[in-house]
């Protein structure tokens, strides 16, 4: 299973200041050297966070593959086209949200639009296509016939679930993913997963993927990235080895 660090919430920090520090460039550095398979980065039609100076950075210093996020009525999707990362992940943004609050809205048939439109314009610029969406059935059936690579299921309702919920909320997920699976979609995942809650959802032996952000710069703060990194990446791997 492939491991990406988001290093968004890096830039947030700096961002609180307009200042040049801390970098996310300079952690996604330390996170290859943790041993990360890959860095996401969502840049926001608000620029909250990441900026185009970061994407573009990283596009050409990374070892690893970039996982771009962005809003598929956006102007950054010109962007991404013009930059080639190796992947997009399509996502769902509001102004007011905090953080990305649930998977793409694909049952409204607007989102539907200008998602295919979306998927279409990065498929022919030879980009990997992936759409974040919630853990359901319908979600996982309108994504294998937009013709997606891979789909990221939305971990943030396991995540938040009290402890009674959660059995229900992994079950959600590995029957989403079994389902992505069997329809010949690549199976990500991401959301709200931290050191604790992590090992269930990566033992999902379909998984491909994770995208793993707030708990890990969390950590970083105290203990350096390249440490916080290889903690995550040890349960990642036991949780594999022992499902
Ligand atoms: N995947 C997607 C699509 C996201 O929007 C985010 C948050 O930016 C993540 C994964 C990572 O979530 P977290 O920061 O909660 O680990």
């Amino acid at each position: 299973m492939r491991f990406y660090i988001n290093v968004d919430h890096v830039a947030t920090v700096r961002q609180a200041r307009r200042t040049d520090e801390p970098d996310p460039v300079r952690a996604a550095v330390q996170a290859e050297l943790g041993g990360v398979d890959g860095i996401t980065v969502h840049l926001r039609e608000d620029r909250r966070h990441i900026q185009d100076r970061d994407v573009d950075l990283l596009l050409r210093t990374a070892r690893t593959p970039i996982n771009l996020e962005l809003a598929a009525a956006s102007e950054i999707l010109d962007l991404a086209v013009e930059w080639r990362p190796l992947q997009v992940t399509l996502v769902p943004e509001k102004r007011e949200e905090v953080t990305t609050e649930g998977g793409l809205a694909l049952d409204e048939v607007r989102a539907r639009d200008t998602t295919a439109e979306a998927v279409g314009r990065l498929a022919d610029a030879g980009i990997r296509t992936s759409l974040f969406i919630d853990p359901d059935e319908e979600a996982v059936r309108v994504s294998a016939d937009l013709g997606v690579d891979a789909v990221e299921l939305h971990t943030g309702e396991y995540a938040n679930a009290g402890r009674t919920e959660r059995a229900e909320q992994l079950e959600r997920i590995a029957s989403a993913a079994r389902l992505a699976r069997k329809a010949g979609l690549a199976v990500h995942a991401g959301h709200g997963l931290t050191y604790e809650n992590v090992a269930p959802v990566a033992a999902i032996a379909e998984l491909e993927e994770l995208s793993i952000g707030h708990s890990i710069v969390s950590r970083a703060v105290f203990t350096g990235m390249e440490r916080a990194v290889r903690e995550m990446a040890r349960i990642l791997r036991r949780a594999r080895a022992h499902p």
